[in-house]
């Protein structure tokens, strides 16, 4: 799933250009090129699709040019992710009504990938063979508030625990709570069903959808401008929301995965390189005295920012703009963004 804009990220993460396709920590490689090599090594590449906005798939097809053109496939509008995955089903079920399905966004970072593929293959493997709807957990390090909080029961057999709640992004006391308890786990996005059990859970949970999406010849000719009649009309709801968190056959594994969404500065900046004074330099232009605890990052790679005196700042530089805020306004990012339009 690649069709989000990162609007936390501004001024990096633009509508033009996302903050899945840049190479935010400085690896070489974008968000999404890390996540097709992690998944590459377990499915062949003609197995792998990307669901993105149709104004993101000629840079989806330039970033990842080993994936087969019609593999890459653009939503005329963005819907949120439970249009994506029951446009996807709809796509592969037609190609395979047998096929297992994981489903990956791609804009996470992770840091311990034989874990990821050690989890991977076993939720494949039990999601082949029964009807559940299968998420990853990661045992939470914070009271983060941007992530949905998944609570289960303990099963003493086996590594895949039945979910009992799910909330989504809990308000800072209740997160604390969940964090304190040590009963929750953060849901990582990471998704992993069969063909048959994901299109049970959308008849039984978005009826509507199912009936709109099942209008349409997939693999034909005809798919995308019927794709592009019924989108107008499609509910705007996340998989979360729409489905998993009514379905009584959802499941956890919990994985140790060095997982983080990277949805905010302030995460970039806890998963960046430091350098002696705890200052995070991804692309390594930039000089520093007497600060310490700023992220700077520029988009052009000709141009050096020097810093002295600065502390616990955000420093962004693009060709459009110029963003410096405390570390901890990292939230107010989409405000700015909202007034930048109206002063316009
Ligand atoms: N194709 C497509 N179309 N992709 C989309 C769309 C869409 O309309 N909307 C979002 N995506 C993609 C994003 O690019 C991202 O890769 C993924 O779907 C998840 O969307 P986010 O917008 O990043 O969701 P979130 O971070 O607020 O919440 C989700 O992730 C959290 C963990 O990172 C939820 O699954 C939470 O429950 C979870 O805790
Ligand atoms: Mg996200």
């Amino acid at each position: 799933m690649a069709g989000g804009i990162g609007s936390r990220f501004w001024p990096l993460s633009t509508q033009k250009f996302p903050k899945q396709f840049q190479d935010i920590l400085g690896t070489g490689r974008t968000m999404i090129q890390q996540t097709y090599d992690r998944i590459s090594k377990l499915i062949p590449k003609e197995n792998i699709f990307v669901i993105t906005n149709k104004e993101y798939v000629a840079l989806s097809h330039q970033q990842l040019p080993e994936i087969p053109e019609a593999n890459i496939v653009g939503e005329p509008l963005v819907k949120n992710t439970s249009a994506c995955n029951l446009y996807m089903a709809n796509k592969i079920g037609e190609l395979n009504p047998d096929a297992t399905l994981i489903v990956l966004p791609a804009d996470h970072l992770i840091l311990k990938e034989d874990v990821f593929l050690e989890k991977v293959k076993l939720a494949l493997n039990l999601a082949s063979k029964n009807d559940y709807l299968i998420t990853l957990g990661i045992v939470p390090t914070r009271p983060e508030t941007g992530y949905r909080y998944i609570q289960y029961v303990e099963s003493r057999q086996s590594d895949l625990h039945k979910v009992k709640t799910l909330t989504e992004k809990p308000i800072l006391e209740l997160a604390n709570t969940f964090l304190e308890s040590g009963d929750f786990l953060w849901n990582a996005g990471i998704f992993i069903w069969n063909i048959k059990t994901i299109h049970k859970a959308f008849e039984d949970f978005l009826p509507e959808m199912t009936q709109q999406f099942t209008s349409c010849e997939y693999n034909s000719e005809s798919e995308i401008s019927c794709i592009e009649t019924i989108y107008p009309k499609i509910q705007k709801i996340s998989i979360d929301n729409g489905i998993l968190e009514k379905a009584e056959n959802v499941h956890v594994i919990p994985a140790d995965l060095g997982w983080s969404d990277l949805g905010t500065w302030r995460s970039v900046f806890e998963n960046s390189e430091k350098d002696e004074n705890n200052n995070a330099n991804p692309h390594k232009h930039s000089l520093s005295y007497n600060s310490s605890g700023n992220i700077i990052h520029l988009k052009n790679v000709n141009k050096a920012v020097i810093v002295d005196g600065l502390n616990d700042f955000i420093v962004v530089d693009t060709d459009k703009v110029l963003l410096i805020c405390p570390r901890d306004h990292d939230q107010c990012i989409k405000d700015y963004v909202l007034d930048l339009k109206n002063l316009k």
